[in-house]
């Protein structure tokens, strides 16, 4: 656990389809509410995959930043109570507008950071608790993946983007009734870590009766 890092720097080479699935079972050990077990992994499986993956992603950064532009709409919504663009533009346009740039000019992939597969994890919305067992079980398929020798990456940016586009959502084969809460980049790791995890050191309360 100490020496699990996010990787971000991956080398050019596929992981076996068996191998992946191996991580998925290793995400179903997870606990889950009322032993409800209904996660659902989506496996995006090479390079060329998770770049069409990629590809999606940003149309949506796009679509957004174009909005968020728009000084009008930012502060329109704004005075309806709704700063969720105007907090994007202040916070993210430059930095999404830049990671667009720097994949159409030459190709970086700063979103999954040359990532070899990609795997969703989602759940029935229905369920008692399907963020929790999402969450539970790709935490489990992060430290599967560390001592499988596997560089992993949770991408944020990505769930985001399908919590937020319909139509996205519907593309990647995710229905109406269900949701992903976790987006994990996997690969070889081309980096190697000097260090293990550095944390802040959290005291924990106490209560006694
Ligand atoms: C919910 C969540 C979303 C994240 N999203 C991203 C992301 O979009 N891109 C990225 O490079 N790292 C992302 N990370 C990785 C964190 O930046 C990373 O876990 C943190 O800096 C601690 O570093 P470590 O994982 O090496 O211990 C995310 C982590 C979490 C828990």
């Amino acid at each position: 656990m100490l020496s699990r890092r996010s990787c971000r720097n991956f080398k050019d080479k596929n992981i076996d389809k068996d191998i992946l699935e191996d991580l998925i079972k290793i995400g179903t050990t997870a606990p889950s509410g009322s032993n409800c077990q209904d996660w659902i992994f989506t496996i995006v499986p090479t390079t060329k995959d998770v770049a069409g993956l990629g590809v999606k992603i940003a149309e949506f950064f796009k679509k957004l930043n174009k909005m968020s532009k728009n000084t009008l709409l930012r502060k329109g919504l704004t005075l309806f109570g709704n700063k969720k663009l105007q907090f994007y533009w202040e916070n993210y346009y430059e930095s999404v507008k830049e990671t667009i740039e720097l994949y159409e000019n030459q190709g970086i992939d700063k979103l999954f950071h040359g990532a070899t597969a990609v795997i969703l994890v989602g759940g029935l919305k229905k369920s008692s608790c399907p963020s929790e067992d999402a969450l539970l079980a790709t935490q489990n398929i992060l430290l599967g993946a560390h001592s499988m020798g596997l560089g992993t990456c949770l991408i944020g940016f990505a769930v985001n983007a399908i919590a937020n586009d319909a139509k996205l959502k519907k593309s990647l084969g995710v229905n109406e009734n269900e949701a992903v809460y976790s987006v994990i980049a996997l690969g070889y790791p081309n980096e190697k870590f000097k260090g293990l995890t550095v944390r802040k050191n959290i005291q924990p309360r106490y209560l006694s009766f």
